[in-house]
């Protein structure tokens, strides 16, 4: 709170916070507006987070930016001088990360300004824009977003304090309904989606246990965590758990013991295609760990089913239509999350009236920032009187004043500037149109002259 005040004080100027024409703005995509084997083209793993960060900010249009950088979304919030030069940077920095040209890539954008990027935020960090409603793993990636912001220095005091805004309107949603309540992730929504389709392999279209299956789940991360969780709830036989480092999987072998759970390295993954019928993959590769030649390579008498929920994706699509091989990616969970998502959205509707209210506290914040150079000017200009008539008191005063009398007269002075200040400074930045704060502020700049005191 301290560092943020000392650098509002240091920042505002006319020019600078009280200039409206800064612009907060939004530019992304997601599940809503494209599909997997774009998002995967747009997705900043944390190590091209800081590159990625600068290469926004050199842009003189930029004056804040952060990224949003999800299986489901890359979302990129910036504070820009200019709402059009500054969203078409945005739009270069995405064409040239992904490779895709301008022309094929914003169809899948979407951007939203001001109010509505403050309440696309909120949204996004309640679950109410995720796949699966209310899951809580984007408030983990929210506070990411926050901390490599900060960590990388590419955020002000405005991204900042409407970051900040956003995970405690997460947490606050989360705690005042029930819209967390259940578990919920993507990971819940595969091991539901296997469940399905076990179903329909027999006919019948309601979920199957697990009870017989010994699945198979690649990678040993969060996700995977999140899976094991789900396959122990429903019953799951067994696990073979294949990571990359072998003590990653022990660990989290360890941590669910009435599990049956057989640990393997990645080499083991023939093997694993082979025996089981069922593999989640959850790895976060670059590239495809599974493609069409190494299921052709593999004899295997089971019919194969992969639920992949890895973005990029670590499963290759020119597996579709090898016989005996069924492939799903992150967007074929729609199917069962479509099955839940009733209940919810009832839940959904009250946390709305909270983030409406959530979104309105920054905007009334952001608005009084307009404030702050008035305010700081008035500061000054009394600063300087106190401190004119202090000295002309104390030099009447003479040597028989004391240093303790000294301070206490100068005391004096600063707390009567202090209290005159305290109601115009307060009415100054209270929640009001800006028609309104305008004119206040006209008349505290003629009636204390100060429209002379800035030049
Ligand atoms: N977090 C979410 O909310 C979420 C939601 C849906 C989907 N996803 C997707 O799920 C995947 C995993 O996410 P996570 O959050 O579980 O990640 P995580 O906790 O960071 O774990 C990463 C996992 O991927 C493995 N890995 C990393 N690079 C690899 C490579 N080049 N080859 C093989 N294995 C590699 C790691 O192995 P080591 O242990 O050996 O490092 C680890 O098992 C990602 O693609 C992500 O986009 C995440």
């Amino acid at each position: 709170m301290v560092l943020r005040a000392s650098l509002l004080t240091e920042r505002a100027s006319k020019k600078d916070l009280g200039n409206f024409s800064m612009h907060i703005a939004v530019v992304g995509l997601s599940h809503h507006t494209a599909p997997v084997e774009i998002r995967e083209k747009l997705s900043i793993p944390e190590q091209n987070m800081e590159g990625s960060l600068k290469a926004l900010k050199a842009d003189e249009q930029v004056l804040e930016v952060s990224i949003l950088s999800t299986c489901n979304r890359l979302e990129i919030y910036t504070l820009v001088k200019n709402p059009e030069t500054g969203i078409n940077a945005i739009n270069d920095f995405l064409s040239t990360y992904s490779g895709l040209e301008k022309e094929s890539l914003s169809p899948h954008l979407f951007n939203f300004h001001q109010e509505e990027a403050v309440a696309h935020l909120m949204k996004v960090a309640a679950g109410l824009d995720s796949l699966v409603l209310g899951e809580g793993q984007i408030l983990s990636q929210v506070k990411k977003m926050l901390r490599l912001g900060q960590d990388y220095q590419s955020m002000g005091p405005i991204l900042n304090r409407l970051l900040t805004q956003a995970v405690s309107t997460g947490k606050r949603v989360r705690t005042e309904t029930n819209l967390g309540t259940g578990a919920v992730s993507i990971s819940s929504a595969a091991v539901e989606l296997a469940q399905l389709k076990l179903g329909q392999l027999s006919g019948e279209d309601k979920l199957f246990t697990l009870e017989t299956e010994i699945v198979g789940v690649v990678g040993a991360g969060r996700m995977s965590r999140l899976l094991l969780q789900h396959l122990q709830a429903k019953g799951c036989n067994g696990v073979m758990l294949l990571n990359r480092t072998r003590e990653r999987a022990e660990a989290l072998a360890a941590d669910f013991p009435e599990l049956p759970i057989n640990c393997h390295l990645l080499s083991s993954l023939n093997q694993c295609l082979s025996s089981c019928s069922l593999v989640f993959t959850s790895t976060a590769t670059e590239e495809p760990i599974i493609d069409a030649s190494r299921l052709n390579s593999i004899k295997r008498s089971n019919f194969l089913r992969l639920i992949d929920i890895g973005v990029p994706r670590n499963i290759s699509a020119d597996v579709d239509g090898i016989a005996g091989v069924e492939s799903h990616d992150v967007d074929d969970l729609q199917e069962v999350v479509s099955r839940n998502q009733e209940a919810r959205q009832q839940v959904a509707l009250k946390a709305e009236a909270l983030l409406k209210e959530e979104g309105r506290l920054f905007l009334e914040w952001w608005d009084s920032l307009e404030a702050v150079p008035t305010i700081n000017l008035l500061r000054a200009s009394l600063e300087s009187v106190r401190r004119e008539e202090l000295q002309k008191a104390l030099s009447r005063m003479g040597p028989d004043f004391s240093a303790r009398e000294r301070k206490v007269v100068e005391a004096l002075s600063k707390g009567i500037i202090n209290k005159i200040l305290h109601t115009p400074v307060t009415k100054l930045r209270a929640p009001q149109t800006r028609i309104e704060r305008q004119k206040a502020l006209g008349v505290v700049e003629t009636l204390f002259d100060l429209s002379s005191s800035q030049d």
